[in-house]
């Protein structure tokens, strides 16, 4: 534990900047040295300035913390993960990346640039690939990944045994997103109670793209997207953590329910992904029970790092169709960006 990265956590007192809080304490490879926020923070004790909101304590080594300024001008790290809102992280990752930071990002804003890789371990390592490339193009000593938009995430894990053993078409999804994907506070609570709110601002066109990324290759200077179309339906509902989304789907060779269940049980991480720290052991876990999976039961299956996939059986219309349940602050936002920057530091992008 003496020697560990010295990481920031940037925008650090929202709903994924406290799950970065809660999963770096005691974490191997790093440890926090700098957290920042907004300028209406800065300056001020975390303890202080943060409405806690997971179940379990603040980490008491934050609670004196100060909050700094968002800039490279107040935080030098090799290693920076961001929690900033689009529209920050649209300025201030690069500046990061020019001073020489890696960002783990889960803005939106670098995602769908060809040279940025949305990084999975357990599907895509091989696209950190695009780092040196990023490197060369922007002229940067330090550069920026991205995790996927946390409902992309289940979704892209469960379609990656499908597309590896079957082939994938199309793929049709229904999302049932929980009320932590919208921040903190997030949506009124008059407008959630005894509600379903079919829109979600953005949501449906990320889910359409990032993960035809994900399980794209890297194709000379680009990273180029699989060759399948999603439809998505996004809707926001009064769950507290845990997306779910229920996929249709078609496969370019036709598969039964078992094959496709067989395929989500084998299905393991690239061996370079496989012993970090938080990688999820198995990455997809398949329910047999009728109505599961549930988000209050299922979502912290493997730490909240695991997949789980359910209901799989014969769709009409597509041919195969089943429910998928990941974490989103875990899995889809702080998890996922920690995960990330395990294996940047495995493969030498982040040096001890
Ligand atoms: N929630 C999820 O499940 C999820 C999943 C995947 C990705 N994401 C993405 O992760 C990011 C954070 O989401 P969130 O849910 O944590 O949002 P949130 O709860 O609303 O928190 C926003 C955070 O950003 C800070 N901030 C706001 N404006 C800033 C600025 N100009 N400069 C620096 N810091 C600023 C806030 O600090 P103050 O305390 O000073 O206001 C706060 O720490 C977003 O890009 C979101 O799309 C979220």
């Amino acid at each position: 534990m003496s020697n560990r990265i010295p990481v920031a956590v940037l925008a650090a007192t929202g709903s994924v900047g406290q799950r970065f809080i809660q999963l770096l304490d005691c974490h191997p490879y790093f440890k926090v040295a700098a957290i920042t926020a907004s300028d209406r923070t800065v300056g001020k004790k975390y303890g202080d300035a943060c409405h806690w909101i997971l179940p379990g304590d603040m980490p008491d080594w934050v609670r004196d913390m100060e909050i700094l300024p968002t800039s490279p001008d107040s935080v030098s790290v090799p290693l920076a993960f961001s929690a900033l809102p689009a529209d920050a992280a649209v300025e201030v990752e690069p500046a990061f990346a020019r001073a020489g930071t890696m960002v783990c990002s889960n803005a939106s804003s670098y995602r769908m640039e060809p040279d940025v890789s949305i990084l999975f371990p357990e599907v895509n390592p091989d696209q950190v690939n695009i780092i040196p490339i990023q490197r060369k193009l922007r002229g940067w000593s330090g550069g920026i990944i991205t995790n996927s938009n946390c409902t992309s995430t289940g979704i892209t894990v469960a379609l990656k045994p499908l597309q590896d053993a079957f082939g994938l078409s199309k793929v049709f999804a229904v999302s049932m997103q929980a009320l932590s994907g919208a921040g903190y506070p997030g949506i009124p609570s008059i407008d959630i109670i005894d509600n379903v709110i079919p829109l979600i601002k953005g949501e449906e066109e990320k889910v359409e793209s990032e993960p035809r990324k994900m399980l794209g290759k890297i194709v000379g200077e680009s990273i180029v997207p699989a060759d399948f179309i999603v439809s998505a339906h996004t809707n926001r509902v009064a769950v507290v953590d845990g997306h779910m989304v229920c996929l249709s789907v078609e496969l370019k060779t036709p598969a039964t329910p078992e094959q496709a269940i067989q395929a989500f049980r084998d299905y393991q991480a690239p061996e370079i992904s496989r012993d970090l720290p938080s990688a999820p052991n198995p990455v997809i876990v398949v329910r047999n029970e009728a109505d599961r999976p549930q988000p209050r039961l299922d979502r912290l299956t493997g730490k909240g790092m695991a997949t789980v996939v359910g209901r799989v059986r014969t769709d009409p219309l597509f041919g195969l169709k089943f429910v998928v349940l990941s974490h989103n602050t875990i899995r889809g936002a702080a998890g996922g960006s920690i995960y990330n920057a395990e294996l940047l530091v495995k493969l030498g992008y982040i040096k001890k």
